[in-house]
């Protein structure tokens, strides 16, 4: 994985000690962009995914060096959002509001830059998540 380990690290010691605050504002946003999403987390007890989206932001980027733990972790998180219900498609849509967080922690530290390295981290733990999802090609080919 060839990342800007630099400018994810910094940019997210930015919002390290507001993480409850961060996931708050990513759900908020995730639940206004795409409503059709909520339904999925009806049942979920959303103070405690919180905790979880945010920890395993905070694993992603402590080891953004450490390709194997990252690969056998988010595989495996993959694998459990098959049963989530999660598809690939679904995927673009948390990554959006996702950095939509993140550009309104950082204001203007949110440089293009800073813009990129997320992008293609998202990019590569989605893949990641994916290789760990078995789809059946049908659902497979509603990827955009
Ligand atoms: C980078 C992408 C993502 C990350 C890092 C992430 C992270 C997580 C984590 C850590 C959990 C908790 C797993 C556990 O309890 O062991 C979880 C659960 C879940 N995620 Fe994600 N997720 C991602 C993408 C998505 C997407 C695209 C969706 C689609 C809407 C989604 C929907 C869910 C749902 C419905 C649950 C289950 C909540 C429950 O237990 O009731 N996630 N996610």
């Amino acid at each position: 994985m060839s990342l800007n380990v630099e400018l994810l690290a910094g940019s997210f010691a930015q919002v390290k000690d507001r993480g409850s605050e961060f996931a708050a504002e990513f759900y908020s946003n995730l639940f206004a962009d795409h409503p059709e999403l909520q339904p999925m987390f009806a049942n979920t007890q959303m103070e405690e995914q919180k905790k979880k989206l945010f920890d395993s932001l905070v694993l992603v980027v402590d080891n953004l060096q450490a390709a194997d733990v990252l690969s056998t972790t988010l595989k495996g998180l993959g694998t459990k959002h098959v049963k989530y219900g999660v598809i690939p498609l679904h995927y673009p849509m948390v990554g959006g509001s996702l950095l939509k967080t993140f550009e309104s922690f950082l204001g203007s530290d949110w440089t293009p830059e800073v813009k990129q390295a997320w992008v293609d981290a998202y990019t590569a733990v989605a893949q990641l998540m994916l290789e760990g999802a078995d789809y059946p090609p049908e659902v497979l080919s509603l990827k955009n």
